[in-house]
């Protein structure tokens, strides 16, 4: 809410304005964010892709701070796809690494600010000391009651719902139930983000009009919202021009705008 911003946002400041023109009754539930232009921000500097991501982390900061600070329920951040293993080696290195930095720099401040930490993705097939550094953060903070941070790794829309169609499958077989009692409800309880609200808004940074393979169940009615701002320049800011921007549109699910009701 707006009181937990006062320690961190001057008075007639962008972000100053930007917090008062919230209706704080209607923040998104869910936000969800593809951080993308790492590459690019790094090759603008004449630096190795790398360094980019080294740079992002700043960004992380400064959205999860943010979408704790607002009282989203859930923020979403997409750190590495199933296809982001094509990359080169060490660059997936570099990233791994940096995750698990992340994680054990920022846990204090994570189980602070009371935030629950999970991760969606096939996080099996991860290095152990990448899953034993999420194993940890995770247990730490699953009693937590404030937001939830999930990081979605090693993850794949498509391959979500393969999983979730397969564990559907398999409790249908175990209780010798029929293709039909498969809906809509059934397979949204089987995806990773079961205990997660609706996904409202998307962002996406560095101008790409692409979902990459993120959530796609989920942005069945989510709105979008891109950014030519490149993720290591993403702050407080642009996330709360995002919320501004998402509280202007007009969501109508497929029905009418209730303009008269006759
Ligand atoms: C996003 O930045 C980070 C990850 C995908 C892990 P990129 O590395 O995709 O940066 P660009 O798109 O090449 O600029
Ligand atoms: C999406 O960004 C994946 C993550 C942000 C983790 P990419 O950079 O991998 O997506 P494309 O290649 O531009 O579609
Ligand atoms: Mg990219």
């Amino acid at each position: 809410m707006l009181s937990d911003f006062a320690e961190v946002v001057k008075p007639g400041t962008r972000e100053d304005v930007l917090l008062n023109s919230i209706d704080w009754d209607r923040l998104p539930r869910h936000v969800a964010i593809i951080m993308d232009g790492n590459g690019r921000w790094a090759a603008q500097r004449g630096q190795p892709r790398i360094a980019g991501h080294r740079a992002g982390v700043e960004a992380v900061r400064a959205s999860v701070d943010t979408g704790a600070r607002l009282g989203l329920q859930a923020l979403t951040l997409y750190a590495f796809s199933t296809e982001n293993w094509k990359r080169p080696r060490y660059e997936v290195d570099a990233l791994m690494r940096m995750l698990r930095r992340y994680l054990r720099l920022e846990l204090d401040e994570i189980d602070r600010q009371n935030i629950r930490f999970q991760t969606i993705g096939r996080t099996a097939a991860l290095a152990d000391n990448v899953r034993k550094e999420i194993a940890r953060a995770t247990e730490r903070t699953s009693h937590n009651k404030g937001m939830t941070l999930t990081v979605a790794l090693n993850y794949g829309g498509r391959a979500e719902i393969v999983d979730a169609c397969r564990a559907a499958v398999r409790r249908l077989m175990d209780e010798g139930g029929k293709p039909d009692e498969i809906t809509e409800e059934r397979l949204a309880s089987e995806l990773y983000t079961r205990n997660l609200p609706e996904l409202d808004l998307l962002v996406r940074t560095s101008g790409e009009l692409r979902i990459s393979n993120f959530l796609l169940w989920q942005n069945a009615y989510s709105e979008i919202y891109v950014t030519e701002t490149l993720w290591p320049d993403f702050r407080r800011q642009h996330l709360l021009e995002a919320v501004v921007d998402y509280q202007r549109r007009d969501r109508r699910f497929g029905g009418l705008k209730l303009v008269s009701v006759r």
